[in-house]
């Protein structure tokens, strides 16, 4: 199986989602009914803003597209405004034409996150597979909530968050004590298995994890690491993610 690892640094952030808007688009202007793998967090908002400016610039329907969001919140309601289904509707599903019944979430209340992580996993198969997926990454290497010491064999469940990401994300609410403990999340295979996988990321605070995914030997202990096997994968980060490791991207 040949390998199409990609490695793009770019000037500024603006400059990863005017770039990862693109290919969005061109993914979408090559097949109208493609399945889109999404992610939420800081990293992407300015992404999806791009796209809503595309979307109205240029007219493109997404009544077709269907999305599959990487993970969500234990405990939290989809209407809570700390969901991360409450935060695609602020980004992006309220400004273009999808029909809500094409996105997909994994279901942040269920009382039995077993069967909703299986249920999940079958209709991103019932869709036909995640044609692109836009990952971020966290701080500590993780990729979604598949946080160190994930394996590349772990599929969708819910899992514990790691004290770091609970404290990276801690920013977004009143206080720490109010960040959930727990999400669902798509697992590393279930990534794996789209067809193209594009990874953003900006600002000094992702250097070291962007460092240690391309550095490092592949393994749990970084999971975005496990990226570099992908049959189709590309980074795209600005010069401040990059700082620790210029040199990959020449
Ligand atoms: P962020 O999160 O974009 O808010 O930094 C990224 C991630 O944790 O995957």
């Amino acid at each position: 199986m040949s390998i199409f690892f990609h490695k793009i640094c770019l000037k500024k952030r603006i400059d990863v989602a005017k770039f990862a808007s693109n290919v969005i688009t061109e993914q979408l202007s090559v097949d109208e009914n493609s399945v889109l793998g999404l992610a939420t967090g800081s990293t992407p908002e300015q992404t999806y803003r791009e796209l809503v400016n595309k979307h109205i610039a240029d007219q493109n329907s997404w009544s077709q597209v269907r999305t599959v969001n990487l993970d969500e919140y234990y405990g939290l309601d989809r209407n809570n405004p700390q969901s991360y289904h409450h935060y695609m509707q602020v980004h992006l599903f309220n400004h273009v034409d999808i029909p809500e019944y094409n996105t997909l979430f994994p279901n942040g209340t269920t009382s039995d996150p077993a069967a909703e992580a299986r249920n999940y996993e079958k209709k991103i198969v019932a869709w036909g597979g995640i044609d692109l997926w836009l990952v971020g990454i966290g701080s500590n290497g993780h990729i979604a909530f598949n946080e160190p010491g994930s394996s590349r064999n772990c599929r969708t469940r819910l899992v514990r968050l790691s004290d770091k990401t609970i404290s990276d994300n801690s920013r977004l609410f009143e206080k720490k004590a109010d960040v959930p403990t727990q999400a669902l999340t798509a697992g590393i295979a279930t990534i794996m298995e789209a067809r193209k996988i594009l990874l953003i990321a900006t600002g000094e605070k992702k250097s070291a994890a962007i460092n240690a995914a391309l550095n490092n030997p592949i393994g749990p202990n970084c999971p975005a690491s496990f990226l570099r096997q992908h049959p189709n994968c590309t980074f795209v980060v600005d010069e401040a993610a990059a700082g620790l490791c210029r040199n990959n991207f020449r």
